[in-house]
């Protein structure tokens, strides 16, 4: 399908025009709404044009910043570029783009981290102030101007519905067989007036095809025709496939013991090696009929979709490397069987989350040994990318587990710690932690049980020592022992450790 045949409604081919003329219809100060989910469906062409119209008015002398909200994270064309030119103002609610992360970090720039099932919630209410400008790609648009979503869905129909001005990117890159792969709900109603979502089970659809959008709303439609920013494949490392071995194991326990069913429950995982690690493990495993109600498409479920393994894949974007894009492209056709893209305040909906008994396996920076997680912060101060769908998953899953290496930097730094530096995940959210020196599974473990465990099979061999005798000194000395602390020297602990990996670099 070329361009204009992608374009159906003539009150809207009317309004076709450059990126720049587009551009030059958002003011400085707007708070703009941008479609894209983990580098699939963001707007290619206006961000670049705004950004070096942003660029030449700094140039002038005139400033000139707007407030940027998304799905989650992007890339560079969008985030990359914006940040470069110090356009953003306010970013939220997830990034995970380098240029990003430290005008964040600096201080040049607000950012707010906020769950992914929150947003949309947070924008009706106007918490986070007016929606002037929505840009969203789509793959095309109907005869009666509703339009067809492309690679993700994110908070476009949030923004579709509050911006005052819309700006569509229709992008002919993206395959038109993907119609019929979304389900976009249009059932939320503020409280008190909310109903059940009536989701029972991974694949039920409950909402349109579409995008309902008014064409009076959109002052410009601009084509493009360019890729998603998708990641080429790492293969998994020795540290993930130690601890995608640990999960598999710990699976088929819970299945020995009944607490699992034998095509587990649905699955939720973030992207990168360790999903990859885990989802090529549970290609080789006993396992059939698997699905999974999750945030992103990665490479791995794709494989298992392609093997027969899993049955169905709920998610709001799919986040691909390039083969696998090019191989979801063209099998777009048959793959609308067997996934569904939904808006992540669906995808993410705590309600869902609980009553399918979902597995959420996450990433962190790292947690401490009675089981906080700290999954977006460096050193308490500095943020990484942020807490995502983390949260929403990990505190209504069924079974929650957090993942990373016992350590980082080369060794450098425990990811065990006494104490975290930042919490994301309480204690009472993370059911399950896993290194590639073992699994520590806390439920019904009190405080001081969770410590042994943690420090017992989780920890690095070169920092076990340090923890026992932090721990056994906290015992020993912390005034309360329900979770016994020293706070003056839980946070010396890192202290040590940073100074140790600087003597170590120099
Ligand atoms: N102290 C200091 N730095 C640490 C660290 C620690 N304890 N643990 C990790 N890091 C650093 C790594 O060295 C690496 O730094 P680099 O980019 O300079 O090399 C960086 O953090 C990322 O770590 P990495 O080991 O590459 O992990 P990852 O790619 O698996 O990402 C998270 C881990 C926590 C950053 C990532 O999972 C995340 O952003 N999670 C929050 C959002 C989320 O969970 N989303 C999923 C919901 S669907």
């Amino acid at each position: 399908m070329s361009n204009s045949s992608r374009i159906l409604n003539p009150a809207l081919r009317s309004k076709i025009m450059s990126a720049e003329d587009a551009a030059a219809l958002i003011p400085a100060g707007a708070n703009v709404g941008m479609s894209g989910f983990t580098g699939a469906g963001y707007p290619k062409a206006v961000p670049l044009a705004l950004a070096r119209r942003i660029e030449a008015a700094h140039a002038k002398g005139e400033p000139f910043r707007v407030g940027v909200w998304t799905g989650a994270s992007t890339a560079p064309e969008l985030d990359g570029a914006l940040a470069k030119v110090n356009g953003l103002e306010m970013r939220l609610p997830y990034q995970s783009d380098p240029t990003c992360r430290s005008k964040i970090n600096s201080g040049a720039m607000e950012y707010i981290d906020i769950h992914l099932s929150h947003v949309a919630q947070f924008v009706w209410f106007g918490y986070l102030g007016h929606l002037d400008v929505a840009i969203v790609e789509v793959a095309g648009i109907r005869e009666d101007g509703s339009l067809i979503p492309a690679n993700s869905i994110g908070n476009n129909k949030t923004w579709l519905d509050l911006a005052d001005k819309i700006i569509i990117e229709v992008n002919d890159w993206v395959n038109p067989a993907l119609e019929g792969m979304h389900d976009v709900y249009y059932g939320t109603r503020l409280p008190p007036f909310r109903k059940p979502i009536p989701i029972l089970a991974p694949g039920d659809r409950i909402g349109e095809q579409y995008f309902r959008c008014d064409p009076e709303k959109i002052v410009a439609v601009v084509r493009t025709d360019a890729p998603d920013r998708n990641t080429p494949f790492t293969p998994p490392d020795a540290n993930s496939k130690r601890i995608a071995g640990h999960i598999l194991e710990f699976f088929e326990h819970e299945v020995k013991k009944g607490r699992l069913p034998h095509g587990l429950l649905p699955l939720q995982s973030g992207v990168g090696n360790v999903a990859n690690a885990v989802m090529s493990g549970l290609e080789d495993g006993p396992y059939d009929n698997l699905t999974s109600y999750t945030e992103v498409l990665q490479d791995g479920m794709l494989q298992l979709i392609r093997n027969g393994k899993m049955s169905l894949a709920s998610a709001t974007a799919v986040s691909l490397s390039p083969d696998a894009a090019a191989s979801f492209n063209s099998g777009a056709e048959e793959l609308k069987k067997h996934v569904v893209l939904r808006p992540q305040e669906i995808s993410n909906h705590p309600e869902v989350i609980r009553r399918l008994g979902v597995i959420a396996m996450n990433g962190m920076i790292e947690a401490d040994i009675y089981g906080n997680v700290n999954s977006t912060h460096i050193a308490g101060t500095s943020i990484m990318n942020g807490i995502g769908g983390s949260g929403d998953f990990a505190r209504n899953a069924y079974l929650s587990i957090f993942m990373t290496p016992s350590t980082a930097k080369n060794g450098a730094i425990s990811c065990i710690v006494p104490m975290v530096s930042h919490v994301d995940h309480t204690e009472h959210d993370v059911q399950v932690v896993v290194t590639e020196q073992g699994l520590a599974d806390l439920r019904g473990l009190s405080p001081k049980q969770r410590a042994k465990v943690m420090i017992d099979n989780c920890a690095h061999p070169d920092y076990k020592p340090a923890l026992a005798e932090y721990y056994r000194l906290a015992l020993e000395k912390s005034p309360g022992r329900h979770t016994p602390h020293l706070l003056g020297e839980a946070f010396g602990f890192m202290s040590e450790w940073k100074a140790k990996h600087a003597l170590e670099r120099a």
